[in-house]
């Protein structure tokens, strides 16, 4: 029996946070170590460019993230990790895609509205058309599931509806896509906790992986706890369900009962979770700056995962070819 395919992407906008940790690398982590699945891990450059990285930083970034994933437990010989424009058949595919897909239901992709929100002065086309790349990244290697966030449901159903659109015209080929989501908590800013965990935000925010502790300590120390008008303040929340996540057991529950009797300190909490997360990712921390050091084997690794996925990208772009018609 073959394994089902799993894959997903990521953005080179940047060091990897705690909120994509949990959000999604850890995830895939699991999935890799499940042995149940055949894995395609995309570092989306392409995508990348819809925002306003510089050339530079994309290059970097683009590195970085590749020994990020690994060092966070990515084996590249157990899964495919590979950079997106080394694989030019994803936008081969996305153009034939753009073909079969209305404008109007690009319009309606929450994303996009919030992004043109966001960046009003570069409301780029790639910015409307990125789902369609998105949606070759999975099809082009007949992806099944795809562990993402909530945020992305609606592109994962577009997917679906793009591999539809594309079958009823050309013949069946692309098979259904599902997500995978999983129940994590949604990691908030540190500064701002009603918003989601982001970079965006800016680097008081969030917690990197890569962070000395004594950096995550002093942006912990400024984490806003108090509470806007009764119940339990959402940065409080957060704090805690870090805990829950990098501390023992025993030391989430000490905090959780003194937070239910009124008696916690919070400057005490915020102590104890900058030392559990700095340990948390010390391997990470020295396997990266390894990776780092050597960027010409980094690369060869990245080589190699592009030619795996090439070999299967090639063989569905001929099949494609042939459906509609090319050659
Ligand atoms: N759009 C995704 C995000 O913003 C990233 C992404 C690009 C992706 N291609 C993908 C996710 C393919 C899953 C599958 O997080």
């Amino acid at each position: 029996m073959l394994k089902p395919i799993v894959l997903s992407g990521i953005q080179p906008t940047g060091n990897l946070h705690i909120g994509n940790y949990m959000g999604a690398v850890q995830n895939w982590v699991a999935l890799q170590n499940a042995e149940k699945y055949q894995c395609y891990f995309c570092i989306v450059d392409y995508h990348s460019l819809t925002s306003e990285l510089t050339p530079a930083e994309r290059k970097n970034n683009t590195l970085s993230l590749a020994a990020e994933l690994i060092a966070a437990g990515l084996d590249p010989k157990k899964i495919t990790l590979f950079v997106q424009s080394q694989v030019p058949e994803h936008t081969e595919l996305a153009w034939i895609f753009n073909c079969v897909t209305p404008v109007a239901e690009l319009y309606r992709m929450t994303q996009f509205k919030d992004k043109s929100t966001r960046q009003e002065k570069n409301i780029n086309t790639g910015l409307l058309t990125y789902p369609i790349l998105q949606a070759a990244d999975i099809l082009l290697y007949g992806g099944q599931l795809v562990p993402v966030g909530q945020d992305q449901v609606q592109h994962l159903e577009l997917t679906k509806d793009i591999a539809r659109w594309f079958n009823n015209r050309f013949g069946n080929y692309f098979p259904e896509v599902k997500p995978l989501l999983t129940e994590i908590p949604k990691v908030m800013s540190l500064l701002e906790p009603t918003k989601k965990m982001s970079k965006s935000l800016g680097g008081g925010h969030i917690v990197e992986l890569a962070d000395e502790p004594k950096s995550i300590e002093k942006k912990l120390s400024k984490a806003v706890t108090a509470t806007a008008g009764g119940g339990t303040a959402p940065g409080a929340q957060n704090l805690l369900m870090l805990l829950k996540q990098f501390g023992t057991t025993e030391l989430y529950t000490q905090f959780l009962q003194q937070e239910k009797t009124g008696t916690i300190r919070y400057g005490d909490l915020k102590k104890e979770l900058a030392r559990v997360i700095g340990n948390y990712f010390s391997d990470f921390r020295k396997r990266r700056a390894e990776l780092l050091l050597n960027t010409t084997e980094l690369q060869n690794i990245l080589d190699h995962g592009a030619q795996k996925a090439q070999a299967v990208a090639q063989k569905t772009m001929s099949e494609v070819r042939k459906l509609i018609g090319i050659r």
